[in-house]
C-alpha cells in the first residue's frame, strides 16, 4: 500500500498537518506527503491512496496552492480506481461558507471518477477540539479501510 498526503493551503495549517499525519503511518505503509501545487490530476493513480488535508479561505474558497489542481480538475480527466480521503480545515464563524474548500475537492475528484474511502471531515477551528485530534481519529478510520481493501 502506498499512501501520499497532499495539502491545498494558505496559510500553512494544512501542510504542518499532513506532515505531522505522515508520522501516524508504519514505514511499510509507504507514506509520503507533497503539496498540491506540485502535482496534477493526470499523476495521481490506482495503486496509491491520497489523503488530501485542505483548508478553505476567502469568501469559501479554495487555498493558494490548491487552486491549479483543482481547475485541472476538469470533464476530461478520468480518476477511475483512483480512492482518496479528504480532511478539511474550516472555521465555522464562517457560517455560510464552512469547509467548502475541502468539498470543491471532493466533489471534483469524485466527477472525475475517484472513489472516497471514508467520509470527508472538516475541523472546526472554532470548535472545542484541537485539529491534530480529530485527524488522529478520522486517520484510524483511513487506514481500517486501506487494510479492508488491499
Ligand atoms: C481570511 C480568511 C478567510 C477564511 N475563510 C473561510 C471560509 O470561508 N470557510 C471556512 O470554513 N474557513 C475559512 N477560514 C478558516 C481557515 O480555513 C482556517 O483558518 C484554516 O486552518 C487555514 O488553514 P491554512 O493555513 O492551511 O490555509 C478563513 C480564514 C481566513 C484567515
Amino acid at each position: 500500500m502506498n499512501v501520499l498526503i497532499l495539502h491545498g493551503t494558505e496559510t500553512g495549517n494544512a501542510e504542518m498537518l499532513a506532515e505531522e499525519m505522515s508520522g501516524w503511518f508504519d514505514a511499510r505503509d509507504g507514506v509520503g506527503h507533497a503539496s498540491l501545487a506540485d502535482i496534477t490530476p493526470s499523476d495521481l493513480d490506482a495503486g496509491t491512496a491520497y489523503l488530501i488535508v485542505c483548508s478553505t479561505y476567502g469568501d469559501g474558497e479554495l487555498p493558494g496552492t490548491a487552486k491549479t489542481f483543482h481547475s485541472l480538475l476538469d470533464g476530461s480527466t478520468d480518476l477511475s480506481g483512483v480512492r482518496f480521503a479528504i480532511f478539511g480545515l474550516g472555521d465555522s464563524q464562517y457560517q455560510d461558507t464552512f469547509g467548502l474548500g475541502s468539498k470543491l475537492i471532493e466533489d471534483a475528484m469524485i466527477t472525475a471518477g475517484a472513489q472516497a474511502l471514508v467520509s470527508r471531515h472538516v475541523h472546526d477551528a472554532s470548535g472545542s477540539d484541537l485539529a491534530e485530534d480529530a485527524a488522529r481519529i478520522w486517520i484510524e478510520t483511513v487506514k481500517d479501510r486501506l487494510h479492508a481493501t488491499s
